[in-house]
C-alpha cells in the first residue's frame, strides 16, 4: 500500500516511513514539539487562533468547516471549564487515514491537541476512538506516557503557566458515534444518541461546557500550521480550501493507499489513471465515491475529460464533496445496484433508532432492495426509493439520515441502466 505525498512535500505524512516514528525521540529529531514551544513562548491564544483563521484550515472529519472560526466559537468568558476532544471514530466507509496518523506519528496529534488545548485555554483533551481501534489506544497510551515523562502533558508545560492533561477513550464500535453530539453523549458514558443543535459543543458540549471536537487529520495539521504560518500553510491549497488534504484510496486502483495532495490537485482523472496507476487488468473506470460513503457517487464521465479539481469547491462543482476524502474507485465489472444496496444494508444497521425517518425509512429501503435482488422488482420501485429518501433527507434528527439517502439518490440518477435491469421482469 502506497503511504506518501503528490504534488507537493509531505506533511501529516512526513514521518511515516521513519523507523520508530512512533517514538519521541525520533518525533524530536524530526522538529517534534518545536511548535508547542513557539505557542508556550511566544503566542498568546489569539495570535494562535489567528494563524489557524488565515492558514484556511477546513475540518477533515466531513463536514469541512473552518477549523479558526469553530475555535473562536468558544465563549473566552466562561467560568465552566473547556474541552477539546479529538474525534477518532473514523468508521466512514472507506476512510482509514486517522488510523495511520496515530499508529505511525502519535506525537503529532498529541501536538496538535496541546496547541489547540491552548489556544483554548482547556486543561482537559479526550481522544475519542471507535471500539475496533483499541490497539491504537494502546500506541497513545504509551505516546502520552512518553510526553508527560518529558514534560509535554501535565503540569505547568514546558515551566509555562499551561498545564493541560489528555485522556483517551473507546466506543463500542458504533458509526453514528462518530457524529460529534453522540460521541460526547458516549463519552459522558452514555448511550451514543446525537443531541439537539444549537447549542453546538462549542458553547455547550462535553458536561454542558464549551467543547471542541475535531478530527484526528484536522488537529495533526496544527503544528505544521504553527511552524510555516498560517498564510503559507494556506498557499499551499487554494483560498477557501488551505494546505494538503489526506485521501484514503480503495477499490479498483493498481495503488491503493493514503495519498497527501495540495488542496485543489488538478485533476481527479490523472489522480485516478497516473498517481493510483490506473484501473487493474485493463478495466474501465466506472464510477467514483469520493469521500467516503456519504457523498454522491461519481460516473466515469463526470470525471474524465473534465479536470476535477480536489478541493471542497471543485468536487461540489463537479457533483460530489470531499467528505471524509475516502475514495473508492469502482471498475465496469461493479453493479452500481448492488453496491448501493450493501452501503444501504450499513446505514439501516448503523441507525441509531432515535427518529422515525432514518428507523424506519432505512429498514424499508433495504427491504425494497433485498426484494428486488431476490428478483420480485418493479418498475415503480425506483421511484418509491428516491420517496422514501425525500421522506429521510432533511426531516431526520441528526446528518446520518442524510448520509443514508445522498448514496441512494445519487446513484438511481447516475446509474439508472444498473437499476432497470434488477427491476424489468425476466423475458421469456
Ligand atoms: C453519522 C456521522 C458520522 C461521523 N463520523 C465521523 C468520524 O468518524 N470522524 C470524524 O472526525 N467526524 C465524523 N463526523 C463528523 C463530526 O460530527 C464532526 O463534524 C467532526 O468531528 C468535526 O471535526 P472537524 O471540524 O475537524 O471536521 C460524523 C458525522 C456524522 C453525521
Ligand atoms: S437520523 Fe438516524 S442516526 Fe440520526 S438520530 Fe435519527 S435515527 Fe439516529
Amino acid at each position: 500500500m502506497f503511504i506518501g505525498a503528490i504534488g507537493c512535500e509531505p506533511l501529516q505524512l512526513a514521518r511515516m516511513h521513519v523507523e520508530n516514528s512512533r517514538s519521541i525521540d525520533v518525533y524530536r529529531k524530526h522538529g517534534g514539539y518545536e511548535a508547542l514551544k513557539k505557542v508556550l513562548e511566544t503566542m498568546s491564544p489569539e495570535d494562535v487562533i489567528n494563524e489557524v483563521k488565515k492558514s484556511a484550515l477546513r475540518g477533515r472529519g466531513g463536514a469541512g468547516f473552518p477549523t479558526g472560526m469553530k475555535w473562536s466559537f468558544v465563549p473566552k468568558d466562561s467560568p465552566k471549564p473547556k474541552y477539546v476532544v479529538c474525534n477518532a471514530d473514523e468508521s466512514e466507509p472507506g476512510t482509514f487515514k486517522d488510523r495511520y496518523l496515530m499508529e505511525r506519528d502519535p506525537h503529532l496529534l498529541i501536538e496538535g491537541m496541546l496547541i489547540a488545548a491552548y489556544a483554548l485555554s482547556s486543561k482537559l483533551s479526550f481522544i475519542y476512538t471507535r471500539g475496533e481501534y483499541r490497539y491504537l489506544i494502546d500506541i497513545m497510551n504509551r505516546a502520552l506516557a512518553e510526553a508527560r515523562a518529558a514534560g509535554f502533558v501535565g503540569d505547568r508545560i514546558l515551566n509555562s503557566n499551561f498545564s493541560c492533561e489528555i485522556h483517551t477513550h473507546t466506543g463500542a464500535g458504533a458509526y453514528i458515534c462518530g457524529e460529534e453530539t453522540a460521541l460526547l453523549s458516549s463519552l459522558e458514558g452514555m448511550r451514543g444518541h446525537p443531541r439537539m443543535k444549537p447549542p453546538f459543543p462549542a458553547v455547550s458540549g462535553l458536561y454542558a461546557s464549551p467543547t471542541v471536537v475535531n478530527n484526528v487529520e484536522t488537529l495533526t495539521a496544527v503544528p505544521d500550521i504553527i511552524k510555516m504560518g498560517g498564510e503559507p500553510y494556506q498557499k499551499l491549497g487554494t483560498e477557501k480550501s488551505g494546505g494538503t488534504k489526506l485521501w484514503s484510496v480503495s477499490g479498483h486502483v493498481n495503488r491503493p493507499g493514503v495519498y497527501e495532495l495540495p488542496m485543489g490537485y488538478d485533476d481527479m482523472e490523472k489522480f485516478i489513471m497516473e498517481d493510483c496507476q490506473g484501473i487493474p487488468d485493463g478495466k474501465q473506470l466506472k464510477a467514483v465515491i469520493p469521500g467516503g460513503s456519504s457523498v454522491y457517487i461519481m460516473r466515469a464521465d463526470q470525471i474524465i475529460g473534465k479536470d476535477v479539481r480536489m478541493d471542497y469547491e471543485g468536487l461540489v462543482t463537479a457533483g460530489s464533496s470531499v467528505g471524509s476524502g475516502g475514495f473508492i474507485v469502482m471498475d465496469e465489472t461493479v453493479d452500481v445496484f448492488e453496491s448501493t444496496k450493501n452501503l444501504t444494508e450499513f446505514y439501516k444497521h448503523e441507525s441509531c433508532g432515535w427518529c422515525t425517518p432514518c428507523r424506519e425509512g432505512t429498514d424499508w429501503l433495504v427491504k425494497v432492495f433485498k426484494r428486488i435482488a431476490n428478483g420480485a422488482g418493479r418498475p415503480e420501485d425506483a421511484q418509491l426509493m428516491l420517496d422514501l429518501c425525500d421522506n429521510i433527507e432533511g426531516k431526520s434528527f441528526c446528518p446520518l439520515g442524510d448520509a443514508a439517502s445522498w448514496p441512494i439518490q445519487s446513484a438511481i440518477k447516475r446509474f439508472p441502466e444498473d437499476f432497470k435491469k434488477h427491476l424489468a421482469p425476466p423475458e421469456i
